[in-house]
């Protein structure tokens, strides 16, 4: 049976979206499914600190530049079914892989044997990292419940609608006109990504019918991490409002966790002696609503901490 592949981005370094990818693996995998989790980080790969082993030999790089099949790049971890591949400086990340590989690499990633490809695409909206969210069966953003990481994920759902918008339009003939329209916006009393949508499907019937088609099933899975007290809970809400408003895409807020004072520590009985992070039980309690969330595609409204 075909995976389901999960991308985890959002633009903003240190969100937590390598914590939140690594959480749901983990997740996943107690839950009796195979999961391969995949750090497509751009130069910063450290997902496998979160996964008590050490970084692995073999990377995307070996994948890249040596032909290595990702099947010979898979390692197993120390969870039951839980397994893992590792990026680094000359990855993902890098401008210099060329279109035909990174289609290869997809091609390779929606062959992996597994139940779920979990994608950490660590910081930044280069084409690479958008298209690797693209691909992927479930789109899913880690943000905080700051002005800098909202101011983000605006720019980085932009440049992901973009990129859609425009690989659609290329593809039948109009290149460039998601951009110029957007160029010219003033012109055409366009005020929001959502109202641009709006201009270019009324170009032509046919154009309305492939995006209509593009944009079925658009949807954005939201995590608010790193809640400290109600104002920040609230920042979801809002968020969700906003980008719904702007965008008038399918955003939906799956769960958030809350700021944890949690710790690294040397743990013994590995044979790596590798460090692992240690966490509350209210956390694991939230990750779980968050996958089971995912799977289910169901929304939450974030609780009023104060009221009950
Ligand atoms: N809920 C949380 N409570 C407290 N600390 C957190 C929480 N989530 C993440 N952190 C901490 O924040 C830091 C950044 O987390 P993480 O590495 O997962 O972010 P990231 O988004 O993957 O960063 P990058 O963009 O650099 O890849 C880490 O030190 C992590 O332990
Ligand atoms: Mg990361």
């Amino acid at each position: 049976m075909k995976s389901e592949i999960w991308a985890i981005g959002g633009g903003k370094g240190g969100t937590g979206k390598s914590f939140v990818t690594s959480s749901m693996g983990m997740n996943l995998a107690r839950q009796g499914k195979r999961v391969t989790l995949i750090d497509a980080d751009l130069g910063g790969a450290n997902l496998h600190s979160f996964l008590k082993i050490k970084k692995p030999k073999h990377s995307l790089t070996d994948f890249f530049e040596k032909k290595t099949p990702l099947s010979e790049i898979i390692i197993d971890t120390q969870v039951p079914n839980l397994r893992f591949v590792t990026g680094d400086v000359r990855s993902l990340g890098t401008t210099g892989i060329k279109y035909t590989q990174k289609l290869k690499l997809y091609r390779h990633i929606k062959n992996i044997s597994a139940d779920y490809v979990l994608i950490d695409l660590g910081a930044g909206s280069g084409h690479n990292t958008i298209d690797t969210f693209l691909m992927a069966d479930k789109m899913i953003v880690v943000i905080l419940p700051e002005i800098t990481s909202i101011e983000n994920l605006y720019l980085f759902i932009k440049k992901v609608l973009f990129r859609k918008l425009n690989r659609l339009l290329n593809d039948h003939g109009l290149k460039n006109a998601a951009k110029k329209a957007w160029d010219e916006r003033k012109t055409h009393h366009i005020k929001s990504i959502n109202e641009l949508i709006k201009h270019i499907q009324s170009i032509s019937p046919e154009i309305k019918k492939l995006v209509d088609e593009a944009l079925f099933n658009f949807k954005i899975y939201i995590v608010l991490n790193q809640v400290k007290n109600q104002e920040h809970m609230d920042t979801g809400a809002s968020v969700k409002s906003v980008l719904t408003k702007y965008f008038g895409i399918d955003t939906r807020l799956i769960g958030f966790v809350h700021y944890t004072e949690f710790f690294w520590k040397i743990v013994k009985n590995s044979p790596a002696n590798t460090p692992q992070i240690i966490s509350p039980s209210s956390t694991t309690s939230e990750i779980n609503s968050i996958v089971n969330n995912v799977i289910a595609d169901k929304q939450i409204i974030l609780p009023d901490l104060i009221n009950g």
